[in-house]
């Protein structure tokens, strides 16, 4: 496929065909994959690619607690796990009590059936984080890490495939971690699902650029080809 079109044309997909996705298949795409850009080219990326079906089905438990917590935010309108003005401080909900709410999701419900799993690692030290310690939320060390996811969901588009890269299982990195034995030195960047696609969505919902690019100041005019 052409570039763009990869770009303009890959979403979020969370149902898929039994049609199992070939290990040369996977290969390829995480071949593609680590030519993504990371702070001083350290490339900090560990993935796991997760087979065997007990393993699936305890990851399953543990996305559905983590979905469970942000579908209780998104219920009462909040975005879940949101920064306030300085660090994340108080949730919105009572996490405990969103925990033990069954929140219905297919994606979730079915997670350990989705044909190619990934857990996504990425080794802190290899991180650069130049916002750390500023008085608010930290960005820049993701910077280092989702590159390297998106070009996943790339390449598997290319490859007629369809994805999604979530982060919801974030919330549970500790008992991932015991699961999946991932040292302390690494954090949990995403769980990505892949597959053959129930049906090929193309047609995404963006803002055009004229919404959020400006000329000279955050607050200047709309950028726009003159
Ligand atoms: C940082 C990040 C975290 C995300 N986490 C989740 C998640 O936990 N679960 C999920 O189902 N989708 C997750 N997504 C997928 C987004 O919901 C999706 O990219 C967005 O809604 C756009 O969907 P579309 O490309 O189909 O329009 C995440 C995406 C990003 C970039």
């Amino acid at each position: 496929m052409e570039l763009a079109e990869v770009m303009r044309t890959t979403p979020a997909t969370r149902t898929f065909t039994d049609e199992a996705v070939p290990d040369e298949v996977l290969h390829r795409i995480l071949d593609h994959a680590r030519f993504a850009p990371s702070g001083g080219n350290r490339q900090g990326w560990h993935v796991i690619v997760v087979k065997d079906a007990e393993t699936r089905t305890r990851i399953r438990e543990l996305y559905q607690l983590s979905w469970r917590e942000y579908w209780a935010h998104v219920k009462i309108g909040k975005v879940a796990f949101q920064p306030g003005d300085t660090r994340f401080s108080q949730p919105w909900v009572d996490l405990e009590e969103a925990r033990e709410t069954p929140a219905p999701n297919d994606f979730a419900d079915e997670m350990d059936t989705h044909p190619v799993l990934l857990i996504v690692c990425v080794a802190l030290e290899a991180l650069a984080v130049l916002d750390h310690g500023l008085p608010r939320q930290s960005i820049v060390g993701g910077g280092s890490i989702y590159p390297f996811c998106h070009n996943i969901m790339l390449k598997a588009r290319d490859e007629g495939l369809g994805g999604v890269m979530t982060t919801a299982i974030c919330r549970e990195e500790a008992a991932l971690a015991d699961l999946l034995g991932i040292p302390e030195s690494h954090a949990v960047a995403s769980l990505i699902a892949l597959g053959h696609p129930q049906q090929m969505v193309t047609k995404l919902r963006r803002d055009p650029v004229e919404d959020f690019a400006v000329v000279d100041r955050f607050d200047g005019e709309a950028f726009e080809v003159r």
